[in-house]
């Protein structure tokens, strides 16, 4: 897709499809009316017989006949006053899903000249593009019939008020392009089965993102580097499976070589059957997705990468199964973790917090500036926080503050939950230094509290994405988050 920014009037604009907006009120926007009059009362018609009604998300598609388009796009952006960022983002993806039904080569959005709280010229080019490429993202079905075909859109204009934003737009377009293209592998790789995507399968995926991009290399540690290095934690999850664990480490070298980087970090278990602890069978298939918190940090890293980002970022991903079998680890079993500690597993099916504090220790070697992980870690955040919002928890407030902020800018959100010493007391343990589990009680909080206890002394944040990874039932499927709040975090931070 080749994104252009565009400004002056949509009644001059040539392309295959403008879309413009239309408020709940039934008030046309300034480039709606532009175009209204330019084709003589042609839209206005559409909103006077009740045919388009501004609700948000609401598209209609009107035959322009005559006129510098040759389609109009018409998109309901809710209540005036309350038009903002989600309602933008809503009417993006809603434009984009309806012209991927056309045979439209090349669209101009006029959404981004209306009145936009908070946001900018390089901000709205940049939710753009994410939203256009995220609209048009299909999933590499795996079909004996025909795959459907592709949609035509070609290319996409950003319209601006002012000329002199251009420079701005195109720079958000840019970054917007890179964002979409690194969610895009990040869903790729969340979606493909576990019976595909394996450890081994993710770090030939490493190696292959090193080959496509300058900045990156690729370094992968095998089982025995990990039993050198004495990750027993990692090495306890790993141990019922046939598959090997992985350690891969991958980095963009975006800025000087001094510079202290950003280390992510990604849960990557391929497949989580719970191991001994073994999960019900219900759902038991989305468990593939449980390397979604891995996919991110190579979609994040990827799009470093397309968008050149002048930073040093860091992606470690500890990759396994959980399987059960006899030589599995077993509730009551004790390991040993690389910092030393001790951990009594009583839950086999906590896997992810213990690959996870092997590679947080891991980090420590960066000398890293900010720690983050990202990982489905845990059901309990499902049902504290839904599907819409990630959960945050860090040892260093304004890290988490960072992060939010990162969110609401990115319309990716997080919300930001405690994690106090009382929470600490839930995983003592009459056997090693603590357990991987205890109770139901915030279980979302108590596992932050587990991977705290490896981040002593780190600027660390802690990323659960067990809601918001993936959606399930007629639409399941990756969603790409969240590579848009990561990516803005670190576009941020500079
Ligand atoms: N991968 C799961 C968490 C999960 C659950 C992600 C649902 C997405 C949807 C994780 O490994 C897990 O099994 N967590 C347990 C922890 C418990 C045993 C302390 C859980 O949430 O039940
Ligand atoms: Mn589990
Ligand atoms: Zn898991």
């Amino acid at each position: 897709m080749r994104y252009y920014a565009v400004s002056g009037s949509a009644a001059r604009q040539r392309t295959d499809c403008a879309i413009v907006g239309l408020y709940e009120s039934g008030t046309l926007t300034g480039a709606a009316t532009q175009l209204d009059a330019a084709l003589g009362g042609r839209i206005s018609r559409f909103v006077k017989r009740g045919d388009a009604r501004g609700k948000a998300g609401e598209v209609t598609l009107i035959d322009a006949e005559r006129g510098p388009c040759e389609r109009v796009l018409l998109v309901g952006l809710g209540k005036k006053d309350g038009f903002g960022r989600k309602q933008y983002k809503k009417a993006l993806l809603a434009a984009a899903a309806a012209l991927a039904k056309t045979g439209a080569r090349d669209a101009v959005s006029y959404l981004a000249t209306e009145p936009l709280p908070e946001t900018d010229a390089y901000y709205r080019a940049r939710l753009a593009a994410e939203s256009v490429g995220s609209a048009l993202y299909r999933i590499p079905a795996i079909r004996s019939t025909r795959k459907p075909s592709a949609p035509a859109l070609r290319s996409f204009g950003v319209a601006v008020p002012e000329k002199d934003q251009k420079q701005d737009a195109e720079r958000g377009l840019e970054h917007g392009r890179g964002i979409a293209a690194g969610a895009a592998l990040t869903r790729d790789l969340a979606n493909l089965p576990a019976n595909v995507c394996t450890p081994s399968y993710l770090a030939q995926q490493a190696r292959e993102l090193a080959r496509q991009h300058a900045s990156i290399k690729a370094q992968i540690l095998d089982e025995a580097a990990l039993r050198r290095l004495k990750m027993g934690a990692l090495l306890s999850v790993t141990a019922g499976t046939d598959e090997p664990a992985k350690l891969i480490v991958l980095r963009h070298q975006g800025g000087p070589a001094g510079q202290a980087p950003v280390v992510l970090v990604g849960k990557g278990v391929t497949f989580d059957s719970g191991g001994i602890s073994l999960k019900q069978p219900p759902g038991m298939d989305e468990m593939k997705f449980d390397m979604t918190g891995a996919a991110s940090v190579f979609g994040a890293l990827k799009a470093a990468a397309e968008i050149g980002l002048p930073a040093n970022v860091i992606g470690l991903v500890p990759a396994c199964e959980n399987m059960p079998s006899g030589r599995a680890t077993k509730p009551g079993d004790i390991v040993h973790s690389m910092s030393g500690q001790t951990i009594e597993v009583i839950n086999t099916d906590a896997e992810g917090r213990l690959i996870l504090c092997d590679a947080l220790t891991y980090a420590r070697r960066f000398k890293p500036a900010v720690v983050v992980d990202v990982a489905t870690l845990t059901g309990a955040c499902v049902i504290a926080l839904g599907a819409h919002t990630s959960a945050v928890m860090s040892n260093d407030d304004d890290l988490a503050a960072e992060i939010e902020a990162a969110g609401r800018r990115a319309e990716d959100r997080a919300w930001h939950m405690p994690m106090a010493e009382e929470y600490h007391e839930q995983l003592k343990s009459n056997f090693a230094d603590f357990t991987n589990s205890c109770g139901r009680e915030g279980g979302a909080i108590t596992a932050a509290c587990f991977l705290a206890k490896f981040t002593e002394g780190l600027r660390w944040a802690h990323l659960d994405i067990a809601g918001t990874a993936y959606l399930t039932g007629a639409q399941k499927g990756s969603t790409g988050r969240p590579v848009p709040l990561l990516m803005d975090f670190l576009i941020h931070r500079r």
